[in-house]
């Protein structure tokens, strides 16, 4: 019985559209209220296996770098793993002092790295997986928007470091969704075209296959418009 119990703990995550669970938590940069202090921006909330760990440390120093373009674009970052406060800070300091990858080198962390030994946050994200790990968390990327819910999720094993590429285009797709009320399309970046929303009745269905000066439709459910790249950035970007 007990068991089972602890199963589904493990097993409860949140989903796209529900708010994101909140949590009280220790970090690297002081005590933080989740979500709550983080209202009226995006922040994605990530966790990695270990400290001290090769695929981490590739990916801590490249977050960091990036850290600016994510605010940029009004999105802060925040760290998980079940390691505790001073393993966090021995380990960031070693980042800074001794590692060098991909040309990155003396790079600061200086977003929050929750010590989650208890597990009690990585639990109720869902980022333990107790077929890949029962002792460490594994690669969850969430992203939560200003409001405070959840609107993407990205799950990787523990041997594959993220794409942050990716991860910047994700959130920047979504901020476009949200601004322009449009959908963005597979592989699409910043000043490629967008899909309108699909017609809601016949009669649009039949305006839309007419193909009016700004929408190229391939079909009534299918069309798509330009998005100037300025225009996106002048509206999701800080500057
Ligand atoms: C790593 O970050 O290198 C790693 C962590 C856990 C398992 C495998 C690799």
């Amino acid at each position: 019985m007990e068991k089972i119990e602890i199963e589904t703990e493990i097993r409860t995550m949140p989903r796209i559209g529900d708010e994101a669970p909140k949590f009280t938590a220790v970090t690297t940069q002081g005590e933080i209220n989740f979500p709550d202090d983080y209202t009226g921006e995006w922040v994605i909330l990530f966790s990695h296996p270990a400290d001290f760990t090769p695929v981490c440390t590739s990916e801590f120093i490249t977050f960091a770098s990036l850290e600016e373009k994510f605010a940029n674009a009004n999105c802060k970052l925040v760290g998980l793993s079940i390691d505790g406060l001073y393993s966090h800070i021995a380990w960031l300091r070693t980042i800074k002092e001794k590692i060098e990858f991909n040309g990155m080198k003396n790079v600061e962390v200086k977003f929050p790295l929750i010590e989650d030994i208890t597990m009690d946050v990585a639990k109720k994200y869902g980022m333990i997986q107790p077929g890949e790990s029962k002792t460490q968390a594994v690669r969850a990327v969430f992203f939560i928007d200003p409001k405070g819910i959840v609107r993407a999720i990205i799950y990787y094993p523990l041997s594959l470091g993220r794409n942050f590429d990716e991860i910047y285009r994700a959130l920047i797709a979504m901020q476009t969704a949200d601004t322009f009320n449009v959908a963005t399309p597979a592989d699409w970046n910043p000043g490629d075209d967008v899909i309108v929303s699909p017609a809601g009745s016949c009669g649009v269905a039949e305006e839309r296959m007419k193909n009016t000066d700004d929408l190229d439709c391939k079909d009534w459910f299918f069309c798509t418009k330009k998005l100037d790249k300025n225009e996106v950035f002048k509206k999701v970007l800080k500057k």
